[in-house]
């Protein structure tokens, strides 16, 4: 707009070549603890190194010809719970439509990546509810689906959203069944019997016709269904965090031979057999000490499943997904969940807890990240809701919604925002060196890529309490020295390589 305004005055299109950006410029964004920078523009790293003024140094190299190139980044974002979609729709309209696109658009932070609770998680108001609340054991043919009205609320929310962005991609996973199709007969997790009823445990006594195929039907109905509001489905998994049952919310064990034998033998064939073949099913959904339940899955249902998802949980030790990598060549791999407490949770609520639940995972081959709920109000109790009784009540999200005319984009929006803006849908993770945490928690995690148009993005995640002068080494032959700022996630734009 700019050139073209200036273009005018001089009368002379030979005013332009001389106003557009020197090939060798860069750019630098940076979000830090306490957020007085919030994508901040700030200056760009030089080429040639320039001088480091006596700050500490930190030295940092990339491989950016084809031998450093690692997986491609599908996207980032986080959850779309009931807590998300009940508390946007208290917005008016003019400010949701700002809110959605602080998410979607390239304004904001360019979220491509969704993953969604079918039916209640422990992020819903009260009751907890499934899509088939009205089945029974005698009557499972799934004649009473029905998304219910916080179904459609969040199949047009997750429309509206993918609408701002084509290249959103969208997982569902289940907390729970219709408490129908369990052994306890209920949809909220009881530590006894909370069971498929699919015959395969045979401790507790079985209610009904073995319901795995209404399961697998359950799934086929419920992507019909989302599909037909716009909220095109592209992954599912088959249970939310698999090996964790807890009362109070919706939960469901669901074993590693289990999960591979519903995969290959019900939902993959059912999916693929009413034309839904390209829905991906991807295994686990749980934390990273569940590496040999990924390996049961992909083993026993590799027909199906070519994709890990993991939770950041208990640890995590991300090099497993590495270990992943290595012994299954081609398979895609994503943290799904993380979540974003408020700054008083402690260490969960660190300023750079995102960034390294972004960044562990990507420089260990995943190809996306996505934290635990992307919306919530403060109740009146000081929790963040709405959410189930006995679910999380310090889950704040990535923003809070005040009123129905006022947001606040939460440090976790910010940090997660340094990578999925700058790091589009088709870029090139490039392998690198230089990143290091000291045992006191302090230092640099860097990651790169190589973007769909040539230009490099370079996260800086520096946890020092001091500024320090980066040097970029580029395998291409490139030099770039830079400031980043104390306790920030800087994100350098560096030119496409001559
Ligand atoms: C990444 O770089 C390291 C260190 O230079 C090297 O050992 C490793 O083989 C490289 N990995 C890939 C996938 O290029
Ligand atoms: C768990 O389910 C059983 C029925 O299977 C029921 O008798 C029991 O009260 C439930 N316990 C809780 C804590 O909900
Ligand atoms: C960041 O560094 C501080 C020390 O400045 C340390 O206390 C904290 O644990 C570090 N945070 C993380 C998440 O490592």
């Amino acid at each position: 707009m700019l050139s073209v305004i200036l273009a005018g005055l001089a009368g002379s299109v030979a005013a332009i070549p001389a106003l557009a950006p020197r090939q060798s410029s860069s750019q630098a964004y940076a979000s830090n603890n306490g957020l007085s920078l919030a994508l901040s523009s700030i200056q760009g790293p030089v080429l040639g190194g320039g001088g480091a003024n006596g700050e500490s140094t930190w030295s940092l190299s990339i491989d950016d010809t084809s031998s450093g190139y690692k997986q491609t980044i599908t996207g980032f974002g986080g959850a779309v719970t009931d807590s998300t979609v009940t508390t946007f729709n208290m917005l008016d309209s003019d400010t949701l439509s700002q809110l959605l696109n602080d998410l979607m658009t390239s304004q904001g932070a360019s979220f491509s990546l969704l993953r969604h609770t079918i039916g209640a998680s422990d992020l819903s108001g009260d009751p907890a509810y499934t899509y088939d609340d009205s089945g029974s054991a005698s009557n499972p043919n799934l004649n009473g689906f029905n998304l219910g009205g916080r179904g459609n609320a969040m199949a047009n929310m997750l429309a509206s959203m993918k609408n701002l962005n084509g290249n959103t991609k969208i997982l569902g996973s289940p907390w729970s069944p219709p408490g129908w199709m369990k052994l306890n007969g209920d949809i909220d997790g009881n530590t006894t019997c909370n069971n498929l009823n699919d015959g395969y445990l045979t401790s507790c006594p079985a209610t009904g016709p073995d319901v795995a195929s209404y399961f697998a039907q359950y799934f086929v109905d419920y992507i019909n269904a989302y599909n037909n509001i716009g909220a095109t489905i592209d992954a599912i998994t088959i249970q939310n965090e698999p090996l964790n049952s807890q009362a109070g919310y919706p939960t469901m064990y669901v074993y590693a031979d289990e999960s591979a034998d519903l995969i290959q033998n019900y939902v993959g064939p059912a999916l693929s057999n009413a034309g839904l073949g390209s829905v991906q099913i991807w295994a686990l959904d749980h934390n990273t000490q569940y590496e040999s339940y990924a390996q049961t899955v992909l083993d026993n249902a590799g027909q199906y499943v070519n994709t890990v998802a993991w939770h950041c949980y208990d640890g995590p030790d991300w090099s497993v997904l590495t270990d992943i990598k290595n012994q299954y060549g081609n398979v895609e791999q994503y943290m799904t969940e993380c979540y974003t407490p408020p700054a008083s949770a402690g260490a969960d609520g660190a300023w750079n807890a995102p960034a390294n639940f972004v960044i562990g995972p990507l420089q260990n081959w995943a190809s996306g990240a996505m934290s635990w709920n992307i919306g919530a109000q403060e109740e009146s109790d000081g929790t963040f809701g709405p959410h189930l009784d006995g679910g999380c009540t310090d889950c704040q999200g990535l923003v809070t919604i005040n009123s129905a005319s006022s947001y606040t984009l939460n440090n976790a929006y910010y940090q997660i925002a340094q990578f999925s803006k700058f790091m589009p849908t088709g870029a090139t993770v490039l392998n690198g060196t230089g990143s290091y945490t000291y045992s006191d928690g302090t230092g640099v995690q860097s990651v790169a890529t190589l973007n769909p148009d040539g230009t490099r993005s370079v996260a800086i995640v520096n946890n020092f309490s001091n500024a320090i002068y980066v040097t970029l080494d580029t395998a291409s032959g490139e030099t770039w020295g830079g400031n980043v700022p104390e306790q920030s996630t800087t994100t350098w734009i560096l030119p496409a390589s001559n």
